[in-house]
């Protein structure tokens, strides 16, 4: 085992031959300095890399960890990334999709962080310093970018500046066991919080999870193929989204293959979504073969929602319908409570732009004091048990 200290005795270290560790333990090095460089160079020198239960590495320059191989970070302590906001303006790791930013680029081949651990994205700066700035380009916490055979487990993540974690080109991702939470202390919210976004990635598994946040719970964005998502408690979210989707125009979006099972819900704008720009100059695509099943849910607005209008009026959706076709939809065992009337809404473009939606086995419930609940849908001709709920779609 080596110790990763000092910036001095780590490059006289990492100068030497690697081969001969099979472990590294980086520990903080210090008030005041930055751990970013010890960490980037264990995790290259040695297989396995291991933050002790009790350290806390300020990180204050991007990890670049991209083409690694056959790696382990044992994260027990915590990873906090320093909050110096002029500093990660310039420097985050870029992405144009989203003009999104990240701390931390993480890909290559059969990698694993675990260990019980925390990585800390220190947001509280970043939620308040966006309420003064909203073109300020926030950086995602953990960024798993062109990797295969990925497993990140049994580690906490808290107050991400903006989406905790983002699959961007990957195959063969799992994320298991994991608690995310972000929670603004002062009146600026935690804005823009995904929990997980996943684009042009496949085979990307996240289960077992624990997630307090201000955004979508899990949204599967351009190009997400056979996804499966099991047990999650998401709570404050947006929900489980598939989209948006169709918005550039030129940009052809596919998602498809996307199981949702076992998600307890609470206190979400919505459930299970689907959501595909309309409009005159946009996108296009295809979601296809997307089951949402058994969702408890509590106080949520739209338990379940098909949006193939999104940000579109309803005059200009009739005059330029979606492009992104949907079929082979279905949602069963949707049970629980919402704040609203409206219980459920499928709402797709005219001119057949969805097809084959099940619904099965729904028992959603407003508040006392909202009345019965109300069932919507357009342009679609639902099938299931709890399609009666419905009754005739109207057509646009
Ligand atoms: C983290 O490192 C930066 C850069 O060296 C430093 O300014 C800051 O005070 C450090 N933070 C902590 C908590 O040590
Ligand atoms: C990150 O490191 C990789 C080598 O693994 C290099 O090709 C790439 O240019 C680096 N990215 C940036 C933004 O520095
Ligand atoms: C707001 O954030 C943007 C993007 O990070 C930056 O370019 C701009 O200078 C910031 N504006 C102010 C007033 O700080
Ligand atoms: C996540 O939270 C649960 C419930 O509070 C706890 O039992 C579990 O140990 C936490 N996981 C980690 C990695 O700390
Ligand atoms: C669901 O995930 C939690 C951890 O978040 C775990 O404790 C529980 O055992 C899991 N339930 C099932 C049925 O696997
Ligand atoms: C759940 O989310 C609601 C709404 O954001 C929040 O008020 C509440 O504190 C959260 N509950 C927990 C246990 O974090
Ligand atoms: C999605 O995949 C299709 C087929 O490979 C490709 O044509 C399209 O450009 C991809 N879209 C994005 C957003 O990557
Ligand atoms: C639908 O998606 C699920 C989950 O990825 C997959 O197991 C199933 O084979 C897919 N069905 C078809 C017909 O492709
Ligand atoms: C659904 O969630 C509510 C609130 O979290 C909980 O009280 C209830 O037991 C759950 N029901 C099922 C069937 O899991
Ligand atoms: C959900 O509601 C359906 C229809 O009322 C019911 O058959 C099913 O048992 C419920 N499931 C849960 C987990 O509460």
């Amino acid at each position: 085992m080596r110790f990763f200290t000092p910036l001095v005795a780590l490059v006289s270290c990492c100068a030497a031959s690697a081969s001969a560790a099979v472990s590294c333990t980086v520990i903080a090095a210090g008030a005041g300095l930055d751990n970013g460089p010890s960490l980037l160079s264990a995790v290259q020198a040695c297989p396995t890399t291991i933050i002790p239960v009790g350290t806390t590495l300020n990180i204050s320059t991007r990890l670049n960890m991209t083409g690694l191989s056959n790696k382990e970070i044992k994260l027990q302590g915590t990873i906090r990334f320093n909050p110096n906001i002029p500093y990660w303006s310039g420097n985050g790791f870029t992405y144009p999709f989203q003009t999104q930013v990240t701390f931390w680029q993480f890909g290559g081949s059969n990698l694993r962080i675990d260990g019980g651990g925390t990585l800390d994205g220190a947001g509280q700066a970043w939620y308040d310093a966006f309420k003064k700035n909203s073109s300020l380009l926030r950086p995602i916490l953990l960024t798993v970018y062109q990797a295969q055979n990925v497993v990140i487990e049994s580690i906490n993540m808290i107050n991400s500046p903006e989406w905790f974690n983002f699959v961007n080109e990957g195959t063969g991702i799992t994320y298991n066991l994991l608690n995310l939470s972000a929670v603004s202390t002062s009146k600026n919210p935690a804005k823009n919080t995904d929990g997980w976004d996943i684009y042009r990635s496949s085979s990307v598994t996240i289960t077992n999870c624990n997630i307090n946040n201000g955004d979508d719970c899990v949204a599967f964005k351009p190009n997400a193929t056979n996804i499966l998502v099991n047990n999650l408690s998401c709570n404050g979210s947006h929900g489980i989204s598939v989209g948006s989707l169709g918005q550039y125009p030129g940009v052809y979006d596919i998602v498809e293959n996307v199981v949702a099972s076992n998600i307890r819900i609470s206190n979400a704008e919505n459930g299970a979504r689907i959501k595909a720009w309309a409009g005159k100059t946009v996108g296009s695509g295809i979601v296809k073969n997307i089951t949402f099943s058994t969702f408890n849910q509590t106080n949520n607005q739209n338990p379940v929602i098909i949006d193939q209008c999104y940000e579109t009026s309803a005059s200009v959706c009739t005059q330029y319908p979606s492009n992104v076709y949907i079929s082979d939809v279905s949602f069963d065992g949707m049970n629980g409570t919402s704040s609203k009337t409206t219980v459920a809404s499928i709402l797709c473009s005219p001119d057949n732009r969805c097809s084959d939606v099940a619904v099965n086995n729904f028992n959603l419930i407003p508040p006392v004091k909202k009345g019965a609940a109300k069932y919507a849908c357009q342009n679609i001709a639902l099938t299931g048990n709890a399609a009666s709920l419905f009754g005739t779609c109207a057509t646009t």
